[in-house]
């Protein structure tokens, strides 16, 4: 069976978030179980694209409205990935560092979208899926069905998977003009509220669609920025498959970004060594309880509660609880993070910035890993700290929900709450600290949670049994 995953971020070669892990994981996984998945992705200029090598497999020019475009797709040498690895390559559009946030970014995803379908149309193939992960890849369900340009490709049938439906890509009329030889009686499926909406787009016009968590597909009906009516009556069409993680890449075991490889056996020995790297790199007592957060600073995940929460927390239990923050995002929230630094130098430190080798020894160092999420469609934070036995304190939402079960509960490992409030984090981290004082139960919590399984192998089974029902139905 041959898939093309059409994605914005695939790790290593481009990654902001987790999309990039999931792309960069599943395909393998399914190249593993016999399927032919390949990664189609925008060319970025970045430090994987300069180290390998790649062959040109096809060049050709086509319209974004009436500006004539030249691109190329690579394919990397050496399949280093597991996976078949393409990069559309448009010159003065797609070639550049960064993968969101140029004020052209619509005309990149767009040209993006037709520069693939182009290629895949000249060169005669006709993959069995075609596998479109958020709005920048949303245009293309409807593009196959609905423009007389990709006639041959109309059959195919799509997946299309959210992982953030809060963003959708939405953009005015005038990119219209943009889509090659299209059906205009059919231009309503384009639009929600008055504009282009390539993630509605998507929804409408796929085969199926999936959400990252089976509880997220769920709260789309309730909260998803406007399009809460659009998932409630085209909910049949959805399925929610739980993402898993690359333990290839997130095992303590073998994990050479820590300072101390440990597996169950030697869970104990091994945190202490990490924790005190980490302790002494940012100058905090190992003694102490110590509570991280890793990850974007936006509202989505709560990172304005941070510093209330943390000043309050420190207020309350000070001397007996260290915290210690890496991420980057909304300047307020990182100014007010880094402005506690000065206040409380014994017991909170931050690291403003994004670092993928720093990251892997606060899953390993920590004790506990914070994550206050307003909306978290699967989260893989929580997934990476129970596979290198950090308890995650999370709030009951999406994907959060359907990883972390509290301890307080029969088989829990971890601590839950349910309102994205200072109150309520502060709470659940006095239960933390408590928990840090009975060594041995909470030794006994990390080998149950290391011990569980968050591989792939299950969720990419779901998507073939997906994929097949749409095949045997298109
Ligand atoms: P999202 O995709 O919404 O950001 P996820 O939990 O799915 O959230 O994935 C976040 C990924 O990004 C994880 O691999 C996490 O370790 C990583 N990450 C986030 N912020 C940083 C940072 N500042 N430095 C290093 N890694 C980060
Ligand atoms: C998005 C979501 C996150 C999810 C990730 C991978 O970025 O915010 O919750 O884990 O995609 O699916």
């Amino acid at each position: 069976m041959r898939i093309y995953h059409l994605s914005a971020e695939c790790f290593p070669v481009a990654k902001v978030g987790g999309l990039a892990d999931v792309v960069g994981a599943l395909p393998k996984y399914q190249v593993a179980a016999g399927l032919k998945a390949a990664v189609v992705l925008p060319y970025y200029d970045r430090k994987f694209t300069r180290e390998h090598e790649f062959d040109i497999v096809f060049q050709g020019l086509t319209l974004l409205g009436t500006r004539r475009l030249y691109f190329e797709i690579l394919k990397e040498k050496t399949n280093a990935l597991g996976f078949e690895l393409y990069l559309v390559k448009i010159p003065g559009l797609i070639d550049r560092q960064e993968v969101y946030c140029y004020p052209d970014e619509t005309d990149q995803f767009i040209a993006y979208q037709i520069a693939f379908l182009d290629w895949i149309n000249w060169s005669g193939q006709t993959p069995d899926v075609i596998h479109c992960h958020d709005h920048h890849s949303g245009l293309v369900p409807f593009l196959l069905q609905h423009s007389n340009a990709y006639k041959r490709l109309a059959n195919i049938p799509t997946v299309f998977t959210i992982h953030n439906g809060q963003y959708h890509g939405a953009t005015g009329w005038e990119k219209l003009s943009y889509l090659p030889d299209i059906d205009m009686t059919k231009t309503g499926l384009l639009d929600w509220a008055g504009a282009l909406n390539p993630l509605a787009t998507a929804v409408k016009c796929c085969s199926a669609y999936t959400t990252v968590s089976p509880s997220y597909l769920h709260e789309l009906t309730i909260n998803s920025n406007g399009l809460e009516y659009l998932f409630y009556i085209e909910g049949y069409k959805g399925q929610g498959i739980l993402n898993g993680i690359d333990t290839d890449v997130w095992n303590p075991a073998v994990d050479k970004l820590i300072a101390s490889k440990y597996s169950t056996t030697r869970i104990t020995q091994g945190k202490n060594k990490n924790k005190a790297t980490l302790c002494q790199r940012f100058g905090l007592s190992t003694e102490l309880p110590l509570v991280v957060f890793i990850g974007r600073l936006v509202g989505e995940k709560g990172a304005d509660l941070l510093a209330p929460a943390i000043e309050r927390s420190l207020q309350e239990n000070y001397g007996h609880v260290n915290f210690l923050m890496l991420g980057a995002g909304d300047k307020n929230t990182e100014a007010e993070l880094l402005s506690l630094k000065e206040k409380y130098t014994e017991h909170y430190n931050v690291f403003i910035g994004y670092d993928e080798a720093l990251a892997h020894l606060f899953y390993a160092g920590a004790d506990f890993l914070l994550m206050p999420s307003r909306v978290e469609p699967c989260g893989l934070n929580q997934m990476y700290s129970l596979r290198y036995g950090t308890l995650p304190i999370v709030r009951s939402t999406g994907g959060l929900k359907d990883t972390v079960i509290d301890f307080g509960e029969q088989g829990g490992y971890g601590i839950r709450f349910n309102q994205a409030n200072v109150d309520d984090i502060c709470y659940s981290v006095n239960r933390a600290i408590v928990l840090y004082n009975d060594m041995p139960r909470l030794q006994k919590l990390r080998k149950t949670m290391m011990a569980l399984d968050h591989s792939w192998d299950r969720s990419a089974a779901e998507y073939v049994t997906l994929y097949n029902r749409i095949i045997t139905a298109s």
